[in-house]
């Protein structure tokens, strides 16, 4: 919590992506939101303007860059380039979701690096330093010339499991890119790590995998960095139901839930709790809202394989919600959490 010389000196200030992030985080700083506007020109080009005095302030712009993320990007860019002009001490980037990141080297001839492209663009836009949570590679935290405050959400994740007070665990990496992840968490529950040869055959298709590890008859806790169209969740959450996992619970960091997410996340078993609904309320067009999941009848969309099974959500900003006051707080730089599939 800032004191009140700090209180001072801070300025806060958000583009649209996700306005009720920014007003959570402003009320537990118990700082005011920085007044702006982020509005469109006639043509769609970004009009901002601040409207606050924040010469020689400490700027945060917290936008992070969901979909859509070019817009949720440019807002970022002009947001950064408003305050540098308007003379902000030091402005810095904070990006909870860094969008683009998922091409982050060449993986075949003729393609761009835009997890690099962007930390460009944030750098020479003006930010001086950026803050950013569960990067999809952590080496991406190179890619910026500026300093990266890179956070790390596993304890709020590990603390829910540990709630739950499940045993019979395996940790299940849903591909190899999250092995260590999923190893931290099977040491730390005292539980088993299985793997899954994730192979995609196309930008939302993945194909079905084997399991290497012991998953029969357990509770399989299934770990990600994110869920952008679900394809790899609800693949994951199959092939462990097939390897006959007895609980499937999955968790990610990022609900970016776009393309055939809800379709193929409603298509899952039904759960025994379900936290979905409400997730991205701001930041999702409403006809891509799930159903609703409070009713008792059976399965949706297409048959459990198993009908004992259950499959539960969660996903880290609904428990930063009930986290210990800064769980997430402090773990820059403790050690390296993902890397890349
Ligand atoms: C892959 O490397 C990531 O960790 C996620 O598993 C993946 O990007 C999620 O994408 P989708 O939900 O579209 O399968």
């Amino acid at each position: 919590m800032p004191d009140g010389k700090l209180k001072n000196e801070i300025r806060i200030f958000r583009g649209n992506a996700h306005p009720k992030q920014a007003e959570q985080v402003c009320k537990y700083l118990d700082v005011p939101l920085g007044e702006c506007d982020v509005d469109r020109f006639p043509d769609g080009e970004i009009k901002v303007r601040i409207k606050e005095d924040i010469r020689g302030r400490d700027v945060f712009i917290l936008q992070p860059t969901s979909p859509p993320v070019n817009d949720h990007l440019m807002e970022l860019l002009v947001l950064i380039d408003a305050a540098r002009r308007a003379s902000a001490s030091r402005v810095t980037a904070v990006i909870p979701y860094y969008g683009y990141a998922r091409q982050d080297r060449k993986h075949e001839g003729r393609v761009p690096i835009t997890a690099k492209l962007v930390a460009n663009l944030i750098a020479t836009a003006g930010a001086d330093r950026v803050l950013c949570m569960d990067l999809h590679a952590t080496q991406i935290q190179g890619f910026f010339d500026i300093p990266v405050d890179h956070l790390y959400a596993w304890p709020v994740l590990l603390d829910h499991v540990k709630e739950m007070g499940l045993d019979n665990l395996t940790i299940l990496s849903p591909d190899p890119g999250r092995i260590k992840l999923a190893n931290r968490f099977a040491q730390k529950l005292d539980g088993n790590l299985a793997v899954i040869d994730k192979r995609r055959t196309g930008d939302s298709e993945v194909e079905k995998g084997h399991v290497v590890g012991d998953i029969k008859g357990r509770t399989v806790v299934i770990v990600d960095d994110m869920i952008s169209t679900a394809g790899s969740i609800t693949q994951a959450v199959h092939t462990a139901m097939e390897f006959g996992a007895k609980d499937v619970i999955a968790m990610c960091t990022h609900p970016v839930f776009c393309g055939r997410a809800f379709e193929r996340l409603n298509g899952l078993p039904r759960p025994r709790t379900r936290r979905l609904r409400h997730h991205r309320a701001e930041e999702t067009p409403r006809k891509h809202h799930p159903r609703p999941v409070e009713r008792d009848g059976g399965a949706r969309g297409s048959d459990p394989p198993h009908p004992p099974q259950r499959v539960h959500f969660q996903d880290v900003r609904r428990l930063g919600a009930r986290a210990p006051a800064g769980a997430a707080h402090g773990m820059e730089g403790r050690e390296p959490r993902w890397s890349r599939n």
